[in-house]
């Protein structure tokens, strides 16, 4: 099966989530794709001095506006989209991201390893990592930014069967890149990662975040990787089945060949 897969990436405006929105959807409207996947907190930017900003930018699902709007765009455009947001659930906030479909379907993931400061500011996920269907049923797994660092996080994705790890980020490290090539490829799975752009200042924080999206094949070939800055929409063809052949040589499984007994986790 032919599947067209898209990554965005661009710059938002820090705590403008309405003026982000129209950015994404005027990146989106000429785009012919069945999937794409936005950056982590695409909608609010993400240096954050109070817990105060953070309220005022959280939505909860299924009410927020922005939610309702992306569920409108994924049919609108007949594409699945991933995107990275803040979410309220009770007096609790989430580093969340939502996968849309066009059938209207949805999925929730929140992020399990936070990083540095998201602490003082998120509660870190409590539900496993979830593989989920996309549009044509292509199964998805969603992690965010860096739960990379972590090995277990597309491990158990990709034995859960993800095809494609869709992974919103915020990356300010100059490592995970490249290490995506190693998830993807002992994994045998896709892997999507959407990046942001800039540098963001609040107060006395300022943070630069390094850009250079892409979309990597089941070997770690790097099919598509943007520059540090560009603000734009790339799109590739895979065969999702591509995912499903485990195989290193006719005698060797990446899962096969797993000794877990042995493992200490
Ligand atoms: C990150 O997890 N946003 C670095």
């Amino acid at each position: 099966m032919s599947y067209r897969v898209s990554v965005l990436q661009y710059q938002p405006q820090f705590l403008q989530p309405d003026a982000n929105f129209q950015a994404i959807k005027e990146l989106l409207l000429p785009v012919k794709s069945d999937l794409v996947v936005l950056p982590e907190l695409a909608l609010s930017g993400y240096v954050f001095c109070t817990q105060d900003e953070v309220a005022k930018i959280a939505e909860e699902i299924p009410s927020g506006s922005i939610f309702t709007q992306f569920l409108k765009l994924s049919r609108q455009l007949d594409l699945s989209i991933v995107y990275g947001f803040a979410e309220k659930a009770g007096d609790r906030y989430f580093n969340s991201c939502a996968l849309v479909n066009p059938d209207g379907s949805y999925y929730i993931y929140r992020k399990i390893h936070l990083f540095y400061r998201e602490k003082l500011f998120f509660s870190p996920g409590e539900q496993p990592f979830a593989v989920h269907p996309g549009k044509h049923g292509v199964k998805l797994g969603l992690m965010i930014c860096f739960d990379w660092q972590f090995p277990e996080s597309a491990r158990s994705l990709g034995l859960l069967g993800a095809q494609i790890i869709c992974h919103p980020s915020n990356l300010v490290l100059p490592w995970c890149q490249e290490a995506m090539k190693t998830r993807s490829l002992e994994n045998r799975c896709f892997s999507i990662t959407s990046n942001r752009t800039g540098t963001e200042i609040n107060q006395e924080q300022k943070q630069y975040f390094t850009g250079m999206s892409q979309i990597l094949g089941t070997k770690g070939e790097i099919l598509i990787r943007m520059n540090d800055h560009e603000a734009a929409v790339y799109t590739v063809e895979i065969d999702p089945k591509l995912a499903l052949d485990k195989a290193v040589t006719k005698l060797n499984s990446v899962y096969g060949d797993r000794r877990p007994e042995l493992y200490s986790l």
